[in-house]
């Protein structure tokens, strides 16, 4: 298999982000993630003082991303933990899973946390078997955190321990 390399997101990134995002939101493709606003908010206006991700790629193509956001409680996010905590949204294109890319891009983004002074949480559908890879990483469940989610399931947050 190709060597994969993690880079850190930019700028210039936008249009990527988009497309992860969508990944990350179950929503067919970035147009229909940009009009869902508790969705597009984890990437308008990108990139703001304090967003920070990584790209993992192979062959120099783009197969996943991982970036955190700072938000505000006024910005009334679904999981809010202190000033200090970024959310993650994280994706990898289907046919790229289950290959070490997505774990190898969590890493990355705790490395940048860890570096950067902060923590990382983010929320996560009870049934995604991503909950595993969180697990594994550090990431612990936050007690009375669980939310009822925007498709009727229920989501709970998690937290870098
Ligand atoms: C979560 C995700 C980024 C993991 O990427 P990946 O490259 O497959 O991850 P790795 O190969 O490093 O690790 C595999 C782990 O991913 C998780 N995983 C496997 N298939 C998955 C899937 N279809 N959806 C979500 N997570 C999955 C499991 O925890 C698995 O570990 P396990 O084999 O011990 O159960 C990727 O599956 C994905 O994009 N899923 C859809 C979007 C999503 O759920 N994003 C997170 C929202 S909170």
């Amino acid at each position: 298999m190709t060597t994969l390399t993690i880079r850190p997101a930019c700028q210039a990134d936008l249009d990527l982000l988009w497309e992860f995002l969508a990944i990350a939101a179950y929503e067919p493709n970035a147009a229909a993630a940009r009009a869902v606003p508790v969705v597009a908010t984890h990437l308008t206006g990108w990139q703001r003082p304090g967003d920070f991700g990584v790209i993992a790629q192979r062959d120099g193509m783009a197969v996943g991303a991982a970036w955190a956001r700072q938000f505000t409680p006024s910005e009334q996010p679904v999981f809010y933990v202190d000033a200090n905590t970024p959310e993650v949204s994280f994706g990898v294109y289907e046919s790229k899973r289950g290959q070490g890319v997505g774990q190898a891009l969590i890493e990355a983004l705790i490395l940048d946390a860890r570096r950067r002074g902060v923590g990382l949480c983010l929320n996560v559908r009870d049934t995604n078997p991503a909950l595993r890879l969180y697990e594994r990483v550090g990431f612990r469940l936050v007690r009375g955190s669980e939310v009822r989610n925007r498709v009727g399931g229920l989501s709970i947050g998690m937290a870098l321990v």
